[in-house]
């Protein structure tokens, strides 16, 4: 299996990695495995443990494994980061780099069985990797109040109740099987001036919603970030690139609350307690946003924010 997936400001993100010094890296998005392959070509690693949810990463370390004997790849979940770090000879370590590219690789959008494409006809699943939830599942046998708020909460999509209405009204008539036939729904709902005036396609924000809620997205972001404080070394840098805005923020909202700057747990991060031990300290203070010779290269780069912060 080829990969398809082209690493996103993979230069902005070596530019933080300090160039001698030996270091422990942590890649939790291991993917096509473009950061780990570029990270262990030109550093100083000592040990580098990928993650990655999906069991088609284990196809993409093969020949990095063969190449690199400092090098290992976890299929789990990066929400079990500190879990996967002591089961493994990694134990009683600390890490300099801890890297997220979160989100989906282009070799999960771009294969339609997986899913994931309201352009590519394939069956309805959106799964990362195991799950116990399904986008069939939710589709088909969820309440309209139910989906309604997942496509609102997960998608920002303004029309998140139409939208559930017109699913459970199709669905009466049978089951809603196919990826196409979902994003033909979504299409229905949406005012024509306003899918002219936008420049994404009507069903993007409602695949959104059912990808982040198949996938527990927010969550899993949300524990992992909490855990790598635990296991960053003094001076270590996570490094987070994120797609999306409801990402974006509890990065930063966990960025900010961490280094002292905010005291008061956001809406979108209402788990954060009121007062936080300072224990970082936010390199980036606006995000890094890639070029636009990159987006045009690679225009799936065009939404992408990187967040950089040093632990103390
Ligand atoms: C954008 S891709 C990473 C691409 C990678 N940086 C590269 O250069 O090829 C995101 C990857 O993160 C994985 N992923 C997303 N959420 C995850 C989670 N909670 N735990 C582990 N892996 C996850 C996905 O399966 C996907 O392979």
């Amino acid at each position: 299996m080829k990969n398809l997936h082209n690493s996103v400001m993979i230069n902005e993100i070596i530019s933080f990695l300090p160039l001698k010094k030996s270091i422990n890296v942590i890649d939790a998005t291991f993917g096509g495995g473009g950061y780990s392959k570029t990270i262990l070509e030109k550093f100083n690693v000592n040990q580098l443990l990928a993650i990655d949810r999906d069991p088609i990463s284990k196809i993409f370390a093969k020949e990095i494994e063969s190449k690199f004997s400092n090098f290992i790849l976890i299929n789990d979940k990066f929400s079990r980061i500190e879990e996967i770090v002591s089961n493994t000879k990694f134990k009683d370590k600390k890490f300099d780099i801890i890297l997220f590219d979160i989100g989906t690789s282009s070799n999960q959008i771009d294969n339609a069985q997986r899913g994931f494409s309201f352009n590519k006809s394939g069956p309805l699943d959106m799964r990362m990797g195991a799950s116990d939830k399904n986008a069939y599942d939710i589709i088909n046998n969820y309440e309209e109040k139910n989906l309604a708020e997942i496509i609102y909460q997960y998608g920002e999509e303004r029309y998140s109740r139409v939208i559930a209405k017109e699913i459970v009204k199709n669905r009466k008539i049978k089951f809603i099987s196919d990826t196409i036939e979902l994003s033909n729904i979504i299409k229905k709902c949406l005012p024509k001036k306003n899918q002219l005036k936008n420049k994404i396609h009507p069903a993007t924000k409602t695949f959104q919603a059912i990808r982040i809620y198949v996938n527990d997205e927010l969550s899993e972001l949300k524990t992992s970030l909490e855990k790598t404080l635990k296991i960053l070394n003094k001076d270590g840098l996570i490094l987070v690139v994120s797609f999306q805005s409801l990402e974006d923020r509890i990065v930063k909202d966990f960025f900010n609350h961490n280094s002292g700057k905010r005291w008061r747990s956001s809406r979108h991060y209402p788990e954060l307690p009121d007062k936080l031990a300072t224990q970082l300290k936010i390199i980036t203070k606006k995000p890094i946003l890639p070029s636009a010779s990159e987006i045009l290269e690679n225009p799936r780069s065009r939404s992408a924010k990187l967040r950089v912060a040093q632990k103390i």
